[in-house]
């Protein structure tokens, strides 16, 4: 089967891209490369053996979108990460989130129409159910207004694409992720973010590698065993597998209705403490963090149901924190030595 992975050269993008390949589907990657590079395509394919088509394509121009379906006929299905993902930066621009996040995801719809292709995962965020009353979170559990426009991006997309499965000719996947940490086994592909990390993971690895001069912890008087923030963190890899369960069920015309949502995390969550204390178990190393003021729109805790999941997709995360943590590590430590070369 023949796939276009949008964003595909991104964090969690590319970890799909190479379980996907090792899983047979022929991967056609589109990016417009504004937080990622074009090197990751030759990355993947010194892990599968198999350099994946790349086209540098603004999805949120029409006629972009055209183009790469006419020179890549046979498309059967298409995996959405293409988006802008940071919280902060969508208060400040908004109109850029909702014109790059939204536009695309039309534009590749009606592409789609018009090419008879009616296969979709779109990459959600647990970010759509805010600070839920009732823990962990079930993919039925009610939805919260969206702390950000990045955050209010994801809950559109998922109302625009219900609609267009309700209209008949789409069927669709979203996948709705935690929070996915970690790299490859092989450590040659992993997280690049620009500038200064907002996630926790890459800004505890860059503080270790002397980046950073020492983690903020963004508050400890949340209602929490430590007090700090508690989050479902799951292996990207693990994570990526899930995509390939969901084309799997596409494919296999296996879905209860056109429209379906998944949580993909682990079920267990993790405060930021406890991740710090993994990071120093894993690294040997003595994290240098303090404790500053709250982050504002954090919320105080989430972790996922995963039973839907694992029973309906058959899929289930399998790594725990270390291993997430010894990767994110072994990644940072092989871009230290890339970069001297
Ligand atoms: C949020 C969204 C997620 C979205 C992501 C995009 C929720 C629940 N999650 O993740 O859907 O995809 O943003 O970036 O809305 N922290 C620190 N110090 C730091 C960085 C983070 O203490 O320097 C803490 C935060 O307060 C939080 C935890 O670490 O408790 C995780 O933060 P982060 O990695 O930024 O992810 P979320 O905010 O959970």
């Amino acid at each position: 089967m023949k796939v276009l992975v949008t964003g595909g050269t991104g964090y969690i993008g590319s970890h799909t891209v190479v379980e996907l390949q090792e899983a047979g589907f022929d991967v056609v990657i589109a990016d417009n490369l504004v937080n990622s590079d074009q090197e990751v395509v030759n990355s993947i394919g010194m892990i599968t053996g198999i350099v994946p088509a790349f086209e540098k394509t603004d999805l949120s121009r029409p006629g972009q979108v055209k183009e790469l379906f006419e020179k890549h006929p046979g498309l059967e299905a298409v995996i959405h990460f293409a988006a802008l993902k940071a919280v902060g930066e969508s208060v400040k621009m908004p109109l850029e989130y909702y014109r790059n996040n939204i536009f695309s995801l039309v534009n590749l719809l009606v592409t789609m129409k018009e090419f008879s292709v009616d296969k979709f995962v779109f990459s959600s965020s647990c970010t759509v159910y805010g600070q839920a009353d009732t823990l962990p979170v079930r993919e039925d559990s009610p939805l919260q207004e969206a702390e950000s426009p990045y955050g209010n991006t994801k809950r559109i997309a998922e109302d625009i694409l219900r609609d267009e499965v309700a209209a008949g000719d789409l069927r669709c996947i979203s996948l709705r992720y935690f929070n996915p940490i970690g790299a490859h086994p092989s450590s040659l592909i992993g997280e690049l973010p620009l500038g200064v990390p907002d996630n926790l993971v890459p800004y505890i690895t860059q503080t270790a590698i002397g980046k950073r001069d020492k983690l903020k912890v963004f508050g400890n008087d949340y209602d929490t065993a430590d007090g700090t923030p508690i989050r479902d963190y799951i292996h990207v890899v693990d994570l990526s597998r899930a995509h390939v369960h969901a084309l799997r069920r596409l494919a296999g015309q296996r879905q209860k209705s056109p429209w379906e949502v998944f949580n993909i995390g682990t079920g267990k969550g993790y405060t930021v403490m406890e991740v710090i204390r993994s990071f120093e178990k894993v690294s040997g190393m003595e994290l240098p963090f303090e404790i500053t003021g709250r982050r504002q729109g954090d919320i105080e805790k989430v972790w996922a149901d995963t039973a839907y999941a694992n029973s309906e997709l058959g899929w289930k995360a399998g790594k725990g924190l270390d291993e997430m943590m010894l990767s994110a590590w072994n990644w940072e430590l092989a871009l230290q030595k890339r970069n001297k070369q």
